[in-house]
């Protein structure tokens, strides 16, 4: 038997501030998207805001429903959205932001795993690595660098 060690090396930023100008304005869209966010009954909020190669910024927020599976999360609203407007383009960075109307969301609030396996097949459409920056409401920051990072031992088409 051997043990096989799986590492996942992220970066931690103080807050927003402590963010390039660019990230910083990346993740105020995200906090403008999740505003608009459609969350009447889990009352949580979640915002996406992805940086396409062509200079295109798209944005997404949770969308939900009163049959709750047909909801869907706002990282996956935006980036089927991209995939769907910019099939040719490459998602270089995602910023996310979730807020509760409940509790305040102090923590880095990360990808769900449906979503982290979404962004993983547009990570291997297009080659490159996806940027990914996460946090609650308000304080710490959390980048990764890819997404594959945050999800390890991913399924994806080389394995069909
Ligand atoms: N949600 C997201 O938008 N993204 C995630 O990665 C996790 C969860 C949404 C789905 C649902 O509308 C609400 O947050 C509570 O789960």
């Amino acid at each position: 038997m051997n043990e096989i060690k799986i590492e996942c090396v992220l970066q931690a930023f103080e807050d927003l501030e402590h963010l390039s100008k660019d990230i910083k304005g990346l993740m105020n869209q995200a906090i403008e998207a999740r505003e608009k966010a459609y969350a009447p009954y889990s009352d949580f909020k979640v915002g996406a805001a992805l940086l396409l190669d062509n200079g295109e910024v798209i944005t997404g927020s949770n969308q939900e429903n009163a049959s709750y599976p047909s909801g869907l999360c706002a990282e996956r609203t935006a980036i089927y959205y991209a995939g769907a407007k910019f099939p040719e383009s490459k998602v270089l960075k995602m910023a996310i932001t979730a807020a509760s109307n409940k509790v305040k969301t102090i923590v880095p609030i990360p990808p769900c795993g449906a979503c982290r396996q979404a962004i993983a097949e547009y990570e291997v459409k297009q080659k490159q690595a996806i940027e990914i920056y996460f946090m609650g409401e308000s304080g710490k920051v959390i980048k990764s660098n890819s997404l594959e990072n945050l999800l390890p031992l991913v399924f994806n088409k080389s394995l069909l």
